[in-house]
């Protein structure tokens, strides 16, 4: 047999962390609280079920989507990201800085072939989104936690990780993150940019989940506060449009864009026309915002059922974190209950989460006490029976 690369070895371990959790969470009767999908309601299958009968005609965009594309990504998407996805937030792109990829980990993925040689040091939060470290880890790079608390990174640990390991970049995921909930605050926001600019380390803020906010005020990206081209902005349309399109989109300067266009040449040449079509059409047709609405008001309307039965039926003690938006919570149990073990007595009783243990790395105690939940894709009436059967499971691990 010929030897797998290193890389491979090095991923193996995520690898088989979220293959475990996907298959155990597969039996219909199981209410699953542990992936991240959005709602099944929040698909916009009628829209997109009309604009593919009217744009892919011969007359119409058909020949656009069947043939060889552009790698940067079709011109009216990347200006819909610009007009109504990066404007409303202060961002003031051009079309020369915005590429189109296959999904939020592609861009990822293409950052790190621009930027990580093996054993590279990369700063995340603890704790952090368990695919971007598998990412991270087929580059060989060496992901370090820096603490958080309710108000996301904390910058004098991020500087004195910086003084220690001098890692070539940050990243951080700002807004409802992936896994805590939680939101880092303005002050923050602004600090990190200019901790980037001033050790010139790559700021690589992932925002998929900024525009499902529920309640609370929105807050400028990190990009905003960037004076100086270090903080590279990617997002996805998985959770306000489609995952299964595979569609994000990343916003930096044209310098580093170049580069990203040439990896993604050199990686898959360039992102499915025929969903970037049907995704253009939905923001040139007016549907995007009225849809953000009904899928906002669906997931706040799960989010609010989640939080009272999570206040209402787990026992005293437990921590958690109230989301502004997103799809998690982030919850903390008495110190003597492991959530990886316990998983197989959920499971048991047909509920499912994601064990906290899998979303840290080292540079910050690993915390086996904590879990994931996410309501994304979980109607109320099961949200209810799902939180009685975890608290069922809890009680009798106490
Ligand atoms: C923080 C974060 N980044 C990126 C992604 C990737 O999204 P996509 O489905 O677009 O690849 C996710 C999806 O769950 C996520 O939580």
């Amino acid at each position: 047999m010929v030897k797998f690369a290193r890389r491979v070895a090095y991923m193996q371990e995520t690898a088989d962390v979220i293959r475990y959790l996907f298959e155990s969470m597969t039996d219909p009767e199981t209410i699953s609280f542990g992936g991240g999908a959005p709602a099944r309601e929040a698909l916009p299958i009628e829209q997109v079920h009309d604009i593919a009968n009217e744009v892919l005609t011969r007359e119409n965009r058909g020949a656009q989507a069947l043939q060889y594309g552009n790698p940067i990504g079709i011109p009216d998407l990347r200006q819909a990201v610009i007009d109504r996805l990066l404007a409303p937030k202060g961002l003031k792109a051009r079309l020369e800085n915005i590429i189109i990829v296959a999904g939020g980990i592609e861009s990822l993925n293409l950052v790190s072939q621009l930027y990580l040689e093996p054993g590279d040091v990369i700063l995340v939060e603890s704790p952090t989104f368990v695919h971007a470290v598998q990412v991270f880890k087929m580059f060989e790079a060496r992901c370090i936690a820096c603490e958080t608390d309710n108000n996301g990174l904390v910058i004098e640990d991020v500087e004195a990780k910086i003084k220690q390991y001098a890692p070539k970049m940050i990243y951080v995921i700002p807004t409802f993150q992936n896994p805590s909930g939680r939101t880092m605050s303005l002050e923050r926001r602004e600090a990190l940019a200019e901790l980037g600019s001033q050790y010139d380390i790559v700021i690589l803020e992932d925002d998929p989940y900024c525009e499902l906010r529920y309640s609370g005020e929105s807050l400028p990206p990190i990009k905003y506060f960037d004076q100086t081209g270090n903080t590279i902005y990617v997002n996805s349309f998985s959770k306000i449009f489609s995952p299964g399109s595979r569609l994000g989109y990343a916003y930096a300067d044209e310098s580093i864009l170049r580069k990203l266009y040439e990896a993604k040449t050199a990686t898959n040449s360039h992102t499915n026309v025929v969903t970037q079509i049907l995704c253009a059409e939905f923001f040139n047709r007016g549907l995007f915002e009225p849809h953000l609405k009904l899928i906002c008001d669906i997931h706040r309307e799960r989010r609010d059922v989640m939080m009272a039965c999570i206040k209402n039926m787990l026992p005293e003690g437990v921590k958690y974190v109230y989301p502004d938006g997103g799809l998690f919570t982030w919850v903390e149990l008495p110190e003597q209950i492991d959530t990886t073990a316990m998983l197989n007595d959920a499971i048991a009783l047909k509920v499912a989460y994601m064990p906290g243990r899998e979303f840290f790395v080292e540079g910050q105690p690993i915390r086996n006490n904590c879990m994931r939940i996410s309501f994304g894709s979980v109607v109320p009436e099961k949200i209810q029976i799902g939180i009685e059967r975890l608290a069922h499971v809890i009680h009798s691990g106490l």
